[in-house]
């Protein structure tokens, strides 16, 4: 039989849990003023792709979900996953309409996606477990006629850099931030590299040339496919 206390200390360190994952979403949605840059590039990139009302997407690496109600907005069957649980235990209670999940298991039920998006995750990950991800992601979970988007970090030459903005980029915690090369390698061993862009990503989302806190971020679409269909269009679901 389950004890009262121990109730209660199960109680407790859910609150805990909830409390850290709603931090986390609050210091993201200040920091960025509620993804706003972000979300109008995404959606700028993402109408390019024409795919239909009926798509599903995949939101992997989706944190608490910042990005659901961009995806909400077109119809789209949403998944967002997450490798902490915490942030997705925050995120359904968010978006109840939404599904979620922290098991690969779980995303299984749900595949395959007609796009997936990977934003700002790989520079979390080894470049052996990002192989990993990719690779199940091109296997299991992408649609076969499905797109594949990638937005990260860039790491870029510090002495084209001002000192703020050198400042700036001290203070990224993701311990994988790549030069645009090695983001292409990884992808393109799993993907059909379709489009390579840059962006940049501002902090307030103020994008002017005055505005030294920002990061460059790379973005790379691609099909699912062998090498051998590299010449093909870009297709969605
Ligand atoms: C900087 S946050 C980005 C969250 C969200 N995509 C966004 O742009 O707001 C990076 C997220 O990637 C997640 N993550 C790191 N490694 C992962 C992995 N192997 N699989 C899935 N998610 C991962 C982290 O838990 C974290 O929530």
């Amino acid at each position: 039989m389950i004890s009262d206390s121990f109730r209660v200390t199960e109680y407790e360190r859910g609150e805990k849990i909830l409390l850290k994952a709603l931090v986390n979403d609050f210091a993201q949605r200040i920091l960025s003023l509620n993804k706003y840059e972000q979300k109008v590039n995404i959606d700028r990139l993402v109408k390019t792709f024409g795919l239909s009302k009926a798509s599903s997407v995949l939101d992997f690496g989706c944190g608490t979900g910042l990005f659901t109600p961009l995806f909400f907005r077109y119809g789209w069957q949403y998944t967002g996953y997450d490798v902490d649980p915490s942030l997705i235990e925050f995120a359904r209670r968010m978006y109840p309409l939404a599904k979620f999940a922290f098991t690969k298991d779980e995303l299984a039920r749900w595949a395959p996606f007609d796009l997936i998006l990977m934003n700002c995750c790989a520079h979390h990950i080894s470049d052996h477990d990002l192989n990993m991800e990719l690779r199940e992601i091109s296997e299991a979970f992408l649609s076969p006629t499905g797109i594949f988007v990638m937005i990260d970090i860039l790491q870029i030459p510090v002495d084209k850099d001002s000192f703020l903005h050198r400042q700036f980029m001290k203070l990224e915690q993701g311990r994988h931030v790549r030069p645009a090369s090695q983001y292409e390698d990884i992808v393109s061993q799993y993907f059909i590299i379709k489009q390579s862009l840059t962006w940049k990503s501002h902090v307030l989302s103020l994008s002017c040339k005055q505005n030294p806190f920002f990061n460059d971020m790379i973005v790379l679409v691609g099909n699912a496919g062998s090498l051998s269909k590299q010449n093909g269009p870009l297709q969605g679901g």
